[in-house]
């Protein structure tokens, strides 16, 4: 768990004593913990106890001292890798699953991108109770995944299920979590992604259509299974929610070139998903081209082309997935530029299919190998077809 953010949420249970323990074994793991609490669970364990064991400060309130500065839950719900809620009393449960923000802990649930686990802790009638199962099963719908209460004797004295599962068992799922779930933790990933723009002269360009949405969601399943991502990204500015991506802003073919070349060492998988403009022109006019011809012939020479160039250069062990766009002879174009430019995979989108290639939020793919087998896939949302092309790498090559 080196180094795995966990974010450790504590509600008002006499269970709270074991979050002691929990967080003793993550940092033992080498893990970077923080913690919040409720106010009611500071009833049962101190925020000093927990923020010694954690080494970091326990946030309690919306704001951090009386200065009025405020403990950011945006910044929380981001910072973390996973969020696990234990003990998650009836009451926060309850509060979750209808969207109630009265406290920090709450506010960071609704703002948090990582997967959030709960392990429940309550009195076994509290927990067989209708509205806490209905509650439950809510929180599953919407993704959060439940860590079981267990059987056992109870606070109450009573006996049956309702303990909170033992610090171990949560900390097998956090393990599980971060393997399983990621089977490209420690890979390093680089994709370009959008068009790119080569000057005519100050106020014109070369361009295309691309929007880099394709792109961009690959770039953020390859960060979701694990990998540390480099994205490339050509003009376009419509994605503000990047912030794991280690993203570049780039403008022309040249740039991107550059850049690609740097970060492509070290990078174990390459997906090229830009649409990189094959031709610039072969002179940059510094002022504005008059319109005072009827006809006016731009000469244009070639951009470097950046897949070939890498294809070259790759070694053993790095994977370089290409992209083919095509209008016409399809898959033998495809399997020319698979060959060529010694991609390892290649994904065929047509303009001849409905819904697929630029600017749309669907496409539709085949994946091409070396090995000459062709899997072809329906129309999807983007999202689905960059979890199609990763899986593919996945199950190819890791
Ligand atoms: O951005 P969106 O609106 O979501 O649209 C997605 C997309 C249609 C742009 C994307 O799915 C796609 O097909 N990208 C590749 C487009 C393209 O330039 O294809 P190509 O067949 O011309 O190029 C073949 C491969 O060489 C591509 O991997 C391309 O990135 C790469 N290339 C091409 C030219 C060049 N000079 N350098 C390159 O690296």
């Amino acid at each position: 768990m080196n180094e795995k953010k966990i974010l450790i949420g504590v509600c008002g249970s006499i269970a709270a004593y074991k979050t002691a323990y929990l967080i003793r074994l993550l940092k033992k793991q080498h893990a970077d913990v923080r913690v919040i609490m409720t106010s009611s669970a500071s009833g049962f364990i101190t925020p000093l106890t927990l923020s010694t064991l954690s080494k970091n400060p326990v946030l309690t309130r919306f704001t951090a001292n009386d200065q009025g500065e405020w403990n950011n839950h945006v910044e929380l719900g981001l910072w973390a890798d996973i969020f696990v809620i234990a003990p998650a009393s009836a009451n926060t449960l309850a509060k979750m699953a209808n969207g109630i923000c009265d406290n920090l802990l709450l506010a960071v649930y609704l703002s948090a991108r990582c997967p959030v686990y709960v392990a429940p802790a309550m009195d076994l009638d509290m927990h067989k109770h209708a509205s806490t199962q209905a509650n439950m099963r809510k929180l599953q719908e919407s993704g959060v995944k439940m860590i079981d209460a267990e059987y056992g004797e109870l606070a109450s004295g009573l006996t049956g299920t309702g303990r909170m599962a033992e610090p171990e068992n949560i900390v097998s799922i956090i393990n599980d979590f971060f393997s399983s779930g990621r089977p490209l933790q420690g890979k390093k990933a680089l994709v370009t992604a959008g068009p790119t723009y080569e000057k005519i002269d100050p106020i014109r360009f070369i361009g295309n259509h691309s929007s880099g949405k394709m792109g961009v969601a690959i770039a953020r399943q390859l960060m979701a299974y694990g990998a540390e991502v480099k994205l490339i990204l050509g003009p376009v500015n419509d994605f503000f929610d990047l912030e794991s991506i280690s993203v570049s802003n780039v403008i022309s073919a040249d740039e991107m070139y550059e850049l690609a070349k740097e970060q492509f060492t070290g990078a174990d998988i390459t997906v090229l998903a830009a649409a990189v403009a094959d031709y610039k022109p072969r002179i940059f006019a510094d002022s504005k081209i008059k319109k005072n011809k009827d006809n006016l012939t731009l000469e244009l020479t070639k951009t470097p082309d950046i897949a070939a160039s890498l294809g070259k250069k790759k070694s053993d062990g790095q994977i370089i997935v290409g992209f083919a766009l095509e209008t016409d002879n399809e898959f033998e174009n495809a399997r020319k530029k698979l060959y060529s430019k010694n991609f390892n995979m290649i994904v065929l989108n047509s303009l001849n299919d409905p819904g697929a290639g630029f600017g749309h939020d669907t496409n539709k793919i085949s994946i091409l190998d070396k090995d000459n087998n062709t899997r072809e896939y329906e129309l999807k949302s983007k999202t689905g077809v960059a979890k199609d092309i990763v899986d593919a790498i996945v199950e190819n090559y890791f």
